[in-house]
C-alpha cells in the first residue's frame, strides 16, 4: 500500500472499533483490539498506521509503538499473508518442535517471520500456544493443528491461499 493512499478505516471496520469503544471505561484499553483491527485491515503496523492510530484515539505514538512491539502477535515489519506459528517450547520440542519449525525455513527458504518471495507466509517460532496435550503443535493463522510431523505441516501450509 502507497504511504501516499489515504490510510483509514473502513466504513465496516469503522463501525467496529466503535463497538470495542463501547465495551471499556478508557480509550486505552480498547487499543489492543484496535490494532488487531487494523493488522487485519492493513497487514502490519507501519508508522503511518500509528499515526492513523493515534489521531483516531488520542494516543500518543510512542505509547502505540511500545505496545506493538510488547506482543508477539502485532508486527511493525512486513509478513506473509498468513502467519504460522510453530511452538518451539518445552512440551513442543520433547516431541520435535524445533525440528518442525527449523524444516519449514529450510522448505519454505524463509527465516523467523521473513515472508517468503511470494508474500504467502511468514514462519514465526512461539513460546507455548497453549496446546500442550496436542504437542508438537503449531497454528495456522487461527486454526491450530495438533500432533504435527514436518511433512503433514508443509501439506497444511501448501493449503493456505
Ligand atoms: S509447549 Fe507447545 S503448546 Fe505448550
Amino acid at each position: 500500500m502507497s504511504k501516499l493512499e489515504k490510510i483509514e478505516f473502513t466504513a465496516e471496520n469503522l463501525a467496529r472499533y466503535k463497538e470495542y469503544l463501547t465495551r471499556y471505561d478508557d480509550i486505552e484499553s480498547a487499543l489492543l483490539p484496535t490494532l488487531h483491527l487494523a493488522q487485519e485491515q492493513f497487514g502490519w503496523l507501519p508508522d503511518h498506521i500509528v499515526k492513523y492510530l493515534a489521531e483516531l484515539m488520542g494516543i500518543p505514538e510512542i505509547h502505540i509503538k511500545e505496545v506493538i512491539s510488547f506482543y508477539d502477535m502485532l508486527y511493525d515489519t512486513p509478513v506473509g499473508r498468513n502467519i504460522v506459528h510453530v511452538c518451539t517450547n518445552i512440551t513442543c520440542s520433547m516431541f520435535g518442535g524445533r525440528e518442525i519449525y527449523q524444516g519449514l525455513l529450510k522448505h519454505y527458504e524463509t527465516d523467523f517471520l521473513t515472508p517468503t518471495r511470494d508474500g504467502r507466509i511468514s514462519i514465526q517460532k512461539m513460546e507455548c500456544l497453549g496446546a500442550c496435550e496436542i504437542a508438537p503443535c503449531m497454528r495456522l493463522n487461527n486454526d491450530f493443528l495438533g500432533n504435527v510431523d514436518l511433512q503433514t505441516a508443509i501439506h497444511k501450509i501448501d493449503e493456505l491461499p
